[in-house]
């Protein structure tokens, strides 16, 4: 398919011939203020004429909107996640529009697959068969994940603190896990050295602007499972701020094939104690934070690498961010596990927790269709539910011991 690239900063358009990361002319930040949002972020431009014959079909699938053939689908079969309409929590709270999206039903158990399948679609196109990426965990272990599906070499910098079980699913899957004394930057410069030096494509974060191109898959499926409609609202977790703009592309590419009407308001749920895009949209200043501690791990960002293009697309879908504490995204995820019987880690439990702030201010109507994104599942992180659920007391295999513990 035709597309050019376009930097989401300064607007210099670029042939997609080659592989490029990043805007050649806008993105060095030598000599910059470090704590400014990096700039030059590219964004993928699919050709007009194109998407515009896509009006006349019968129907879409996320693959005709695709920059490089997604290959055989069935062997790495991401995508098509559960829309849950969650009957009890619909009851509870009133919105009759309410819908969950699971993407922790993914290979890999995340949104994560999305990113990683094209990825894995570009170097397959440019027949190379090595991918290197940093990663504290998701990313790491769904590429990890199409590696293995697609027999390519995965090279996966983390720093040493990166949550262990993500390891373990990533060492599992037979990728080479480098683990690096040092931060996630550390891991991120090493990364792309080693691209540099031994070739084969890099898959880091906004950096390859693949990542934020596969993730507009989910907004293509949701306009399908809602019968060729957007929704009105969107709830999304944010970190670095990729699966927001990935979500925002995909509403943008049916806009311009003239499928919808209008992109939906999508919401940036951010955890108070990780809110630098939040904090840069309210402010317009377009800051990096001093440190970011939130236990919703895949969501503590303090410098994200895709912040300038998330604000930008906050603006343009007319959504908002919403910042809500530690304590109501652990609450979030175990409300959904027993209103909705959905299990999911806390980052994607902060769109949740978002969501019901935004119904105390009256922000959303009762009867718009609204999706929760939940973008991985929980049993990636037993830990987190430990500090909010208990496994009672062994009793003895006795009716005695059962009458005593029902007080009968
Ligand atoms: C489960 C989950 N939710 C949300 C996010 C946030 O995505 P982004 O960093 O693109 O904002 C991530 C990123 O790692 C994630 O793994």
């Amino acid at each position: 398919m035709k597309f050019k690239y376009v930097c989401s900063d300064c607007g210099r358009e670029y042939d997609s011939t080659d592989i490029l990361y990043r805007c050649p002319e806008c993105s060095d930040t030598s000599g910059t203020d470090k704590d400014e949002m990096q700039k030059g972020n590219l964004i993928t431009m699919l050709d007009k004429e194109y998407l515009v014959s896509l009006k006349d079909r019968k129907s879409v699938t996320p693959s005709d909107f695709s920059p490089y053939p997604i290959p055989d689908i069935t062997s790495y079969p991401v995508g098509n996640t559960p829309l849950i309409q969650p009957k009890r929590l619909i009851g509870e709270t009133g919105y009759t529009g309410l819908l969950l999206k699971n993407d922790g039903a993914n290979p890999s158990g995340s949104f994560k697959d999305r990113a990683s399948q094209l990825v894995a679609a570009q170097a397959i196109h440019f027949g190379e068969n090595t991918i290197a990426l940093a990663s504290t965990g998701n990313a790491g272990s769904a590429m990890a994940c199409a590696g293995a599906a697609y027999g390519l070499d995965i090279v996966l910098f983390v720093p040493e603190t990166a949550p262990k079980a993500k390891l373990l699913q990533s060492v599992l899957y037979g990728a080479k896990v480098i683990p690096v004394k040092g931060t996630y930057d550390d891991a991120f410069a090493l990364s792309i050295e080693y691209s540099k030096i031994f070739g084969g494509i890099n898959r880091n974060t906004a950096f390859n602007p693949m990542t934020i191109e596969g993730k507009k898959s989910v907004s293509i499926e949701l306009y399908n499972q809602l019968g060729g409609k957007a929704p009105d609202v969107v709830y999304v977790p944010v970190g670095d701020g990729v699966i927001y703009s990935g979500v925002y592309k995909g509403f943008f590419d049916l806009k311009e094939a003239g499928l919808i009407e209008k992109i939906p308001k999508i919401i940036c749920a951010q955890s108070e104690k990780s809110n630098a895009i939040s904090r840069a949209w309210s402010t317009g200043e377009l800051k990096t934070i001093p440190s970011a501690s939130t236990r919703a791990d895949s969501i503590s960002v303090a410098s994200p690498a895709n912040g300038r293009m998330a604000v930008r697309y906050i603006n343009e879908s007319e959504g908002w961010a919403t910042e809500v504490r530690d304590e109501a995204i652990l609450a979030a995820q175990l409300d959904l596990a027993k209103s909705a019987g959905v299990f999911i880690e806390p980052a994607a439990a902060a769109a949740w927790a978002a969501f019901k702030k935004d119904t105390k201010e009256n922000k959303i109507s009762k009867n718009d269709s609204i999706i929760i994104l939940l973008t991985g599942t929980g049993f990636k992180d037993l830990a987190a539910v430990e500090t909010t659920v208990t496994i009672p007391p062994s009793i003895e295999p006795t009716m005695e011991a059962v009458r005593k513990l029902f007080n009968t």
